[in-house]
């Protein structure tokens, strides 16, 4: 029924694959000794011997002619001066201390950032590995409404809550252009730190986002921004790309609410998710909306229902799942103070003994083995 559909990122073109596949060549941009030093002892490990450049003089000719440039933070500034084309195999390198300026170099770049001394493994596998999205052993869960309206972002907010109290690191990244979000239903539309916006250049492994975000409930929020209008707040899929692959290596979970209607970020999203929740309405209506939908669903990871039931029930969850012949991974009982709860601005899933919070721990519980590693 599901048609695989993981993509390869549109950062690497077939002309730098067949440079790749040449004996693999590799520039270092700075004039800082201690990191050169830690640079030089990464590229070592992986046989590599870079070409040295203390200054960004001779950088123009060789860019994009090498396998990959690793650009010292000290010397950012004059290689964004010089306005090269973007390639890929970009990486920003410096100190965990410099996170920051790591960050906004490698936005203006396009580039990955390795910052040391944690940032060592990562650059040492993408080196290894060029081309490599360097995937963490984090889970990207996606979560889709099977129909308008029927508790999915609310899911993706309680599923963060309940998964960050019991110790594990969250992000909840919001892909629906169309939401009305995420930080409004957890009451973070006030703090500080950043939306997709600030994200627009992102691409390759963008290191740790913690401290950027926002955090609520335990969580880190990505969320979108508001007053762009729809085509201003889709993520896009490089920068989408970028975010789930580099929190996959810094968080547990990673919980993806998704838009019904496709979108390019939406399939790459859908391309990396390891498992997909689709939430359902237990009535002939909400299985009919769903069926269309996974009918046109391309996705090559496993996908399970969440079933939410009404007070008014006219299909078991059973039914539902018999009759998209998916397996039921849950049931989210109708529970009448979570709209209440989402017009305070109070994070759904926060009462522990609320039926919401107890649908979401089973979930997390009972879900199969990642969809990649399984
Ligand atoms: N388990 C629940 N019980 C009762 N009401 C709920 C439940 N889950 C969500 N709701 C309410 O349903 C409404 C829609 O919820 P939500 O925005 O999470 O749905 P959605 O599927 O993401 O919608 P959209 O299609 O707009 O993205 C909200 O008012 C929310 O408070
Ligand atoms: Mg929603």
């Amino acid at each position: 029924m599901f048609r695989g559909s993981l993509r390869e990122s549109p950062a690497h073109t077939p002309d730098m694959e067949q440079q790749r596949s040449s004996p693999r060549s590799v520039v270092v941009v700075t004039a800082d000794a201690d990191l050169l030093e830690d640079v030089l002892s990464v590229t070592a490990a992986v046989g590599l011997e870079p070409e040295v450049h203390p200054d960004v003089s001779g950088l123009r000719r060789r860019w994009s002619t090498v396998s990959a440039v690793l650009v010292g933070a000290d010397q950012a500034e004059r290689v964004a001066g010089l306005r090269l084309p973007r390639r890929g195999d970009v990486v920003v390198v410096g100190r965990e201390s410099e996170h920051d300026a790591l960050h906004r170099w490698s936005l203006e770049l396009g580039a990955s950032v390795a910052a040391f001394p944690t940032g060592a493994n990562w650059l040492s596998g993408a080196l290894a590995a060029p081309g490599s999205r360097g995937r963490g052993p984090g889970t990207i869960l996606g979560v889709l409404g099977g129909s308008g309206g029927v508790g999915a972002s609310t899911v993706v907010a309680a599923l963060g809550v309940v998964a960050a109290r019991d110790h594990r690191s969250v992000l909840l990244v919001e892909a629906d252009p169309y939401g009305g979000g995420l930080d409004l239903l957890l009451g973070a539309e006030r703090l500080p730190g950043w939306r997709w916006p600030r994200l627009a250049g992102a691409r390759g492994h963008l290191g740790d986002l913690r401290g950027q975000l926002p955090h609520v409930e335990g969580c880190d929020l990505l969320a979108m921004a508001r007053g762009a209008g729809v085509g201003g707040r889709d993520p896009g899929p490089e920068p989408l790309e970028a975010v789930l692959g580099s929190a996959a290596q810094s968080h547990d979970l990673v919980l993806v609410d998704l838009p019904r209607a496709s979108t390019p970020a939406s399939g790459a999203a859908l391309g990396m998710a390891d498992l997909l929740v689709l939430v359902v309405r237990a009535n002939v209506g909400g299985a009919a909306a769903a069926r269309e939908l996974v009918a046109d669903l391309e996705v090559g990871c496993p996908v399970g229902l969440l079933v939410r039931t009404d007070r008014v029930r006219s299909l078991t969850p059973d039914a539902v799942a018999e009759g998209l012949d998916l397996p039921l991974w849950g049931v989210c009982p109708d529970d009448r103070m979570v709209p209440l709860a989402a017009e305070r601005g109070d994070p759904p899933g926060r009462s522990t003994r609320s039926p919401l919070a107890g649908a979401c721990r089973a979930l997390l519980d009972h879900l199969p083995a990642r969809g990649r590693a399984a």
